[in-house]
């Protein structure tokens, strides 16, 4: 990889593979040439009832995007004195659509009960949709079994259940765990804490100067004490999308089991667990559209079953003495008391929605969106992009000069665009490239050219 010097960016672009300067040609994903469209995305036919096309046609799912947007509630919200709200902090958390919203009222209104426990009819109801959204998960993510998922709050208890109730029994003192630079706080401070309580340490793989992993590097940090490597797939401060496909093959080279973290990857890519064989992949809820306090852990059948729960208590068991406990099979093992059981049936309605639109389709339609950001936040004089890896997704992270990055997500706030400022909670790959905070806005597929050109305008008059 060369290193080009370019004024607009922190650190370097991948000169082979270079992101595009101008704005893209859209042909690509069967979009019109000459421009976004200004009305969103061509028309797809309707189901006969008049909803949500059944089908999606075209490269970017044929959908019109303000048919998609109107499925989203809150986009149409004013803020600021009646500003329209453009949501563009996608990579804290996304929007609902309608579809999770009304199955949560559904629920509540004819379902609500306690799950497993009870033979009653809604007890029976809140079970079934409970286990079909477990379900759903699974084969949304490629899992051979719903008995590979457990439901937990989110990406943070998924980590935290992985290295307490799998890595911890597998560490002795000196031994070590691989992480990447590209973490954020949810992939280092529980594995920071099992170090502190066995006596193993942290390897760390660096990045290069555009944010990607350098895996050859990754691959020097492995010998005979390594017993667990855990990496994201996308980088929640830069959108890099890392090669976590090489990243495990490596891994397993060793005999290493692996975590991916797939909080900022599942919204924007197709996700096959068993194509990647993966050993552990965690992911929230509500970076899928669906309700906060959900998520998933998936593991393969073997690491389940060796696994010794953390959380201990109701709805675990088999069987229950003062001498001894008898846990359940996995998954239910690990999903000791009550759960968010409505949430989960929210996350399934979730993925019931995305999986009509496509999420390969998703996927097309973000990247022309990243790459038309791409070209017009690099028009803005003094601002540095940051993180400028070939493959990314859905994150245009940036300092201006002259700005604090406090200051301008206010401004921005201020005309009624939403975008986090800060650490991202991933402060050891900002230190990386000198800095303590960046702006972060973050796209979604209900975003628009509009909405890019709109946050371009405010920072130009920042800038100027
Ligand atoms: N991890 C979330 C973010 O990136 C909260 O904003």
């Amino acid at each position: 990889m060369t290193t080009i010097t370019n004024n607009n960016v922190i650190g370097a672009w991948d000169a082979e593979h270079a992101l595009p300067f101008e704005v893209p040609t859209l042909e690509a994903v069967g979009l019109p040439a000459g421009g976004l469209p200004s009305g969103g995305l061509p028309s797809a036919p309707t189901d006969a009832a008049g909803g949500l096309p059944s089908a999606p046609t075209g490269a970017a799912g044929g959908w019109p995007l303000s048919q998609l947007r109107a499925e989203f509630p809150i986009l149409s919200e004013r803020v600021e004195g009646g500003k329209p709200l453009v949501w563009l902090d996608n990579a804290a958390t996304t929007q609902k659509p309608r579809a999770v919203i009304e199955r949560l009222q559904e629920y509540y209104e004819h379902e609500n009960s306690n799950v497993h426990r009870g033979a009653h009819t809604l007890a029976a109801r809140a079970t079934d949709a409970y286990e079909e959204a477990r379900g759903k998960v699974a084969a949304f993510i490629g899992a051979p079994s719903a008995d590979n998922i457990v439901f937990v709050r989110g990406t943070t208890e998924g980590i935290n259940l992985v290295a307490q109730s799998f890595v911890k029994p597998l560490l002795s003192p000196g031994d070590e765990i691989v992480l990447t630079i590209l973490e954020h706080h949810a992939n280092i401070v529980p594995w920071q804490v099992l170090t502190q309580e066995t006596g193993a340490v942290l390897r760390v793989a660096p990045v290069d100067d555009t944010g990607q992993i350098l895996v050859d590097e990754y691959r020097r940090l492995f010998s005979p004490r390594t017993k667990f490597a855990s990496f994201t797939q996308v980088s929640n401060a830069l959108g890099t999308v890392v090669p976590v496909e090489e990243l495990i093959a490596i891994a397993h080279a060793f005999g290493v089991p692996t975590l991916v973290d797939g909080a900022q990857s599942i919204p924007h890519t197709p996700v096959n667990v068993t194509a990647l064989d993966a050993d552990f992949f965690v992911f929230s809820g509500h970076k899928l559209y669906a309700p906060t306090g959900i998520g998933a852990v998936y593991g393969k059948r073997e690491h389940l079953e060796a696994a010794v729960p953390y959380q201990t208590g109701g709805n675990m068991i088999k069987d229950v003495t003062f001498e001894r406990t008898v846990y359940q099979d996995p998954p239910q093992k690990f999903e000791a008391g009550t759960g968010n059981i409505a949430d989960a049936v929210g996350l399934g309605a979730a993925i019931d929605f995305l999986e009509q639109i496509g999420i390969a389709h998703i996927a097309a339609w973000e990247q022309e969106l990243l790459r038309y950001g791409t070209a017009e936040l690099t028009k803005v004089p003094g601002l540095h992009l940051v993180g400028t890896a070939h493959h990314k997704a859905s994150v245009l992270s940036f300092v201006l000069d002259g700005h604090s990055v406090e200051e301008i997500g206010q401004a921005l706030s201020r005309e009624g665009i939403a975008v986090r400022a800060g650490h991202h909670c991933a402060q050891p790959i900002l230190r990386r490239f000198g800095l303590e905070g960046t702006v972060r806005p973050s796209l979604a597929f209900y975003n628009t050219p509009e909405e890019i050109e709109q946050l371009a305008q405010v920072l130009h008059r920042l800038a100027g």
